[in-house]
């Protein structure tokens, strides 16, 4: 029988390992999270959540008066006092890990867009004078655009590709090919304003407290993340190993292979292995895959944190095969994995 339930929280995907008898607020409170609440008596309501699966129970003698009969019936229960009798999802808003910062929506200049492959962009983003914008390497942000219908706005997620100790701006890496209609819009909206409205930070993939060594897998602009984990690792002059495949097609993909040898060259920490899918004929290096590639050159992969960032389909992919492997899941880093798992479909 399972010693804890495990209650996956909505829009975050944190997931608490909630005690049998415990509630969810005091879960959340033992392992170090902030969250809102205040009587902690099914009262005043700020613990509020909404359940979408599983079963949450009241004691016999809780009754919560913090809620609305409406709230009571579009599933809204008290946190405080809800106890878990089954792996549950619930909806939570403004509950932070430990360690993680409030997200903040900012206005930044747009300081340079500048074409990297035919279809690839890099992009800069001056932050405001004064403004103080917190995260870690391996997150990500949210562009503010407005729907293509002129009615509301939208937000599409991209990982920032600069580390948080270059506080004066943030890189973005976007691939806009021809038929990605929505990357094409973000590229114009880009290219039209001198100013965009971005939300940040978001995301569970950053630098780990310990100094195990990292494996870092990327496909495409997948390397945005493990640039900005590379390049904090390095400013923060940290001593631990760090490995990085970058899959591409062809060399066209690989747009940052210059400036990575460099960096390889001057930091013996630092390893980059690319790896091509459709190599050139002139090619001398890797092809195939990049975490088969990189199983075969470190048969103790459980030593690793393993950072992964491509498409869905490479995720899913490597974090079958790495569990597999042996790797344990609080090891394994990945916004795919972290959001399938929120939706319920891992
Ligand atoms: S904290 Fe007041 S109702 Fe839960």
């Amino acid at each position: 029988m399972s010693t804890h339930f495990r209650v996956t929280l909505q829009p975050s995907g944190h997931v608490l390992a909630v005690q049998p008898g415990e509630s969810v607020l005091a879960a959340a409170l033992r392992l170090g999270y902030d969250a809102p609440f205040a009587c902690q008596q099914a009262a005043c309501g700020i613990c509020r959540g909404r359940v979408l699966s599983g079963t949450l129970i009241y004691e016999d003698d809780v009754k919560p008066y913090g809620l609305f009969e409406q709230e009571i019936a579009d599933g809204y229960v008290l946190l405080c006092q809800a106890i878990p009798t089954s792996d549950a999802h619930v909806e939570w808003h403004d509950v932070r890990a430990p360690g993680e910062f409030a997200v903040k929506k900012i206005s930044c200049a747009v300081q340079s867009l500048t074409a990297l492959t035919d279809d690839t962009w890099r992009v800069l983003l001056q932050l405001p004078a004064h403004t103080r914008v917190d995260f870690h390497a391996g997150q990500y942000l949210q562009l503010h655009m407005p729907e293509p219908t002129g009615s509301g706005t939208t937000a599409r997620a991209f990982s920032i590709a600069s580390a948080p100790e270059q506080t004066d701006q943030l890189e973005l890496h976007i691939r806009a090919v021809a038929e990605h209609t929505s990357a094409r819009e973000v590229i114009r909206h880009l290219q039209t304003r001198s100013v965009v409205t971005i939300e940040l930070p978001f995301g569970q993939c950053r630098l780990p407290n310990n100094d195990k060594p990292l494996l870092l897998l990327a496909g495409g602009t997948g390397f945005a993340p493990m640039k900005a984990l590379i390049e904090s690792s390095l400013a923060r002059a940290e001593t631990r190993a760090l490995h990085l495949y970058w899959g591409a097609q062809t060399t066209t993909g690989l747009y940052w292979h210059r400036q990575l040898l460099n960096l390889a060259a001057q930091h013996p920490q630092l390893r980059y292995t690319p790896v091509l899918s459709h190599p050139d004929a002139d090619w001398t290096g890797a092809t195939g895959f990049p975490h088969l590639l990189a199983a075969a050159e470190h048969p103790d992969l459980n030593a690793f944190e393993v950072f992964v960032s491509g498409s869905e389909a490479m995720a899913r992919a490597i974090y079958q095969n790495y569990l597999l492997r042996g790797v344990p899941e609080a090891q394994f880093h990945c916004d795919w994995i972290d959001l399938l798992r929120g939706q319920g479909a891992l």
